[in-house]
């Protein structure tokens, strides 16, 4: 069988799981329904658990059904399912990789190309790759290999570092794939071509014209079965450290000289790096009411589910102007956005007494999701007054633009470019390193200082006052700015 024939094989560890039911395979059936998967594919589960492949497949049908971003279609489904088989494994027992490796290559019969998909409980990811090197199931000998690792990766630096190691010791960086689907979002990827596909927004992106950022992921989902492991992670680790980290990357980066995976990494890489350390007073965190009383919470929980902070880039086209980043759960509303504020203009001319006052700042919104778009607001002339101003929008909203099933699912576009070798929308050891970096300090030092006071809300609320009072100490206000809709 010549290379370019060759079979391709994903491999998921952990295919009983959530992850591979509810996003996996339904991102690999849609994107089989769109004929985008390559030729000769097979996929693999792998988890402890005995099923027949008949078994496996029957189970994926309904997470299929409704969750794939394709309309289910039953004849497609039929011919879909048969390219998926499961192997029973621990990924503990060195043995069970050996009849892994047997069966993989009985049904790929010779070159082959094979993608792991480390959808398992975190402290499985080194063991898994331990045992994949000691297999010789990494080199790269008969085709390509590469390796999908989830996140939560690592909880602070150093075990993320020893993560790191770990793969490396198995793996090339360029055959490792960290995901952290906010990259995948079709609306956080359009924020570079938002900036760099146009010209007449990049000369007033920086410090002489932009007042401050907002950078909001506001969910109201409270943290249900995930109880056990987000008590012992908090919102830091679980949303800052990774997807607020990478919308205030993508936001703040300067422009790659191209756009290939390490361009984009190494100015990624060169704002994380630019910002200043945080100092505690410029966070806030606080905690829903009756989150203590969720099982797998510990009574006393100091856990927070909310979080705001400031924070500031020392560049030179970022410099004094504040990035204000806040998330939480059981909040109103599921918004993730980015506003840019900007100046007021440098002298009003309309309306008496207002003297330097501005009325409302022009604002750009970016809206991730659930209604995602981009909002652009500024000041009109209210007919019939003589010098009364209104805010009003210039909107533009993908479903309108580009169609009702023009979003595919994060997961989607990302399994695509693993299978496809293009890393841009995967985050860089170093990049993971120095998102750690930032965020270290921060809970460590609510840890030990007990600084500040761990603040309350109420479920469903807009979240604490604090974070309010929070941003009306540098006389601001946090905004929504993505909610007008058609
Ligand atoms: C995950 C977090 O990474 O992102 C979850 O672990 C969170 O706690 C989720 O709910 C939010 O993702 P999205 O795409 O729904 O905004």
């Amino acid at each position: 069988m010549s290379q370019a024939n060759a079979t391709t094989s994903i491999i998921i560890f952990g295919a009983s799981g959530d992850l591979a039911r509810r996003k996996l395979i339904p991102a690999l059936f849609s994107l089989y329904c769109r004929g985008r998967l390559p030729e000769n594919l097979q996929i693999v589960g792998v988890s402890r658990s005995a099923y027949s492949h008949e078994e496996y497949r029957d189970r994926l049908r309904d997470g299929v059904q409704e969750h794939a971003t394709q309309n289910f279609d039953a004849n497609k489904w039929a011919a879909f399912r048969e390219l998926i088989w499961y192997q029973q494994g621990d990924s503990k027992v060195p043995e069970d990789y050996q009849k892994l490796e047997t069966f993989l290559q009985e049904r790929e019969n010779g070159p082959a190309n094979r993608l792991y998909y480390l959808s398992v409980a975190p402290f499985l990811y080194e063991p898994t790759v331990e045992h994949l090197g000691a297999h010789g199931m990494a080199r790269e000998e008969n085709g390509w290999r590469r390796i999908v690792v989830e996140k939560p990766f690592g909880t602070d630096l150093p075990s993320a570092q020893q993560l790191n190691d770990a793969l490396h010791t198995v793996f090339e960086e360029q055959q490792i794939y960290r995901i952290d689907h906010y990259l995948g979002k079709e609306t956080a990827q359009n924020i570079l071509f938002f900036r760099f596909a146009n010209t007449i927004f990049e000369p007033v992106w920086n410090r002489n014209y932009v007042d401050h950022v907002q950078i909001t992921v506001t969910e109201q989902v409270d943290v249900g079965h995930r109880a056990e492991f987000y008590d012992s992670a908090g919102v830091l680790r679980d949303m800052f450290q990774n997807h607020l980290l990478q919308l205030l990357s993508l936001i703040a980066m300067e422009p790659p000289a191209s756009f290939n995976a390490d361009a984009l990494r190494n100015e990624k890489v060169k704002l994380l790096s630019s910002i200043r350390h945080i100092a505690l007073e410029d966070t806030v965190r606080a905690q829903y009411d009756g989150y203590c009383e969720a099982d797998g919470v510990a009574e006393d929980s100091q856990t927070p589910t909310y979080a705001a902070l400031k924070l500031l880039i020392d560049n030179w086209r970022w410099q004094g102007v504040p990035f204000y980043l806040r998330s939480g759960k059981a909040l109103a509303r599921k918004v993730s956005e980015v506003i840019v504020q900007f100046k007021c203009p440098p002298h009003m001319m309309f309306g008496a007494g207002m003297e330097d006052d501005c009325f409302t700042p022009n604002s750009l919104s970016l809206c991730i999701q659930p209604d995602e778009g981009i909002h652009l607001q500024f000041e009109a002339k209210v007919p019939g007054s003589y010098q009364d101003t209104r805010s009003v929008e210039m909107e533009f909203h993908y479903r309108s633009s580009f169609g009702d099933d023009a979003l595919p699912e994060a997961y989607e576009r990302l399994l695509l470019d693993a299978l496809n070798g293009d890393a841009s929308l995967f985050t860089r050891s170093d990049e993971i390193e120095m998102a750690w970096r930032l965020i270290d300090p921060i809970i460590q030092g609510w840890e030990k200082t007990g600084q500040p006071a761990l603040a309350s809300y109420r479920p469903g609320s807009g979240g604490p006052a604090e974070a309010d009072e929070f941003l009306a100490r540098d006389g601001r206000m946090w905004e929504y700015g993505c909610e007008h809709g058609e």
